[in-house]
């Protein structure tokens, strides 16, 4: 599946916009701040209903403006229509081929994508935030029903925290605890279910990349740390056993808010603590392209890929590899320069020159 076009209404510093894609290569270059980036979060916004972003929706509605409109054409007959839209009376629709969606789950897995920007960078340098985020956003495409489950759980457990953090240890009402904690180890179990099950896929795949683009010099490992089990009866149990702990301390000790990605290299040991620059840069790009190929598996199609800014921040041979694995993929690259580019794809490419319409001097 690919993207033929893609038309921005009131979306970001665009008023009105249309693209033309290749199905091989194509690359948005120009200064700083123009809106590269920013037809990048529009096509991923089409794949997961989200930006890569801002959790904020109104953000990405044009300044002065009232709602955006986002509609990318796809080359196949069922789906060659997503369209999304978003008012300041945070309304937001989503159809495909002119049928709206009931759940925005529904979108998920329809055009499969793998953003790699600059956050991802720091993927490993940062907290577990991030590496939750990542998580969450590649299962979500390969499950909707984890994303629906995320949702439901987030809800209860922002309740929760609210509720501990108020609460007075000596004079506790145990009883709506127990209530969330029997619904917390529903939907928990579930996510840890979903997240070991893609580990098992990501896993052996990490190793395997990273092997092959440091030239087999080096054996990473990376692995799915958590806090709780993916069954329910467990998880509950343990919820119980911090259950006084959790009031004492006033917040959620246990559960997926908690989950975190270790990664050992070896012979050097953590690589979030001692690898070094390049190695962490090499470990990231084996991630995405795992992910990459985790979701072709899944969903049998080939995902678009989404690149912000991160190939000038790769050497030539890092660059030549990550291009030379992928293609068969539709690809976007964001770049101050295209002369820097290393493409080998043979489907061909499309460079547009982006300049903000309405700067003002
Ligand atoms: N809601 C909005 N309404 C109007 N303009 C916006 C809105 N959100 C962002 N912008 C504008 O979009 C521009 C930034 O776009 P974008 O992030 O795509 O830039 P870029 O070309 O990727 O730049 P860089 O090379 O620095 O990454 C800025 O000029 C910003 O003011
Ligand atoms: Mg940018």
């Amino acid at each position: 599946m690919y993207v033929k076009k893609i038309k921005l209404k009131n979306f970001r510093n665009y008023t009105e916009r249309e693209f033309e894609f290749s199905n091989g290569v194509n690359i948005f270059y120009g200064d700083n701040g123009q809106g590269k980036t920013n037809v990048l979060e529009a096509l991923f916004l089409s794949s997961i209903g989200k930006s890569f972003r801002t959790n904020k929706d109104i953000e990405m509605i044009k300044d002065g403006c009232d709602s955006y409109e986002v509609t990318v054409f796809t080359d196949t007959e069922a789906e060659n229509e997503i369209k999304i839209t978003y008012n300041k009376n945070k309304k937001k629709t989503i159809s495909i081929s002119g049928i709206y969606l009931t759940k925005m789950g529904d979108l998920m897995g329809i055009l499969p994508g793998v953003i790699f920007s600059p956050q991802n960078m720091s993927l490993l340098s940062q907290g577990p935030g991030e590496r939750r985020k990542f998580m969450d956003m590649a299962i979500s495409q390969l499950k909707p029903v984890y994303y629906f489950n995320l949702q439901q759980y987030n809800k209860i457990i922002n309740q929760k925290n609210a509720f501990l953090k108020e609460i007075n240890p000596k004079n506790a009402d145990y009883t709506l605890l127990d209530i969330w904690n029997e619904q917390l180890s529903e939907y928990g179990a579930k996510i840890v279910e979903a997240r070991k099950e893609y580990f098992e896929k990501l896993t052996p795949l990490v190793s395997d990349f990273h092997s092959y683009i440091s030239g087999g010099k080096e054996k990473v490992k990376i692995k799915y740390i958590s806090s709780c089990d993916s069954d329910k009866a467990a998880f509950y149990e343990k919820l119980e056993k911090e259950k006084t702990h959790e009031v004492e301390r006033h917040m959620s000790l246990v559960g997926p808010q908690r989950d975190d990605i270790d990664v050992i290299l070896e012979g050097t040991g953590d690589i979030k603590k001692y690898g070094s620059q390049g190695q962490q840069r090499t470990l990231i790009i084996a991630m995405k392209l795992s992910e990459l190929t985790v979701l072709r598996d899944v969903t049998g199609k080939t995902p678009v890929l989404l690149l912000d800014d991160v190939l000038s921040e790769l050497d030539d041979t890092r660059q030549k590899l990550l291009l030379g694995k992928i293609t068969d993929s539709q690809v976007f690259i964001t770049c101050t320069n295209p002369e820097n580019i290393q493409n080998t794809s043979p489907a061909g490419e499309k460079s547009f020159f982006i300049k903000e319409e309405n700067i003002v001097f």
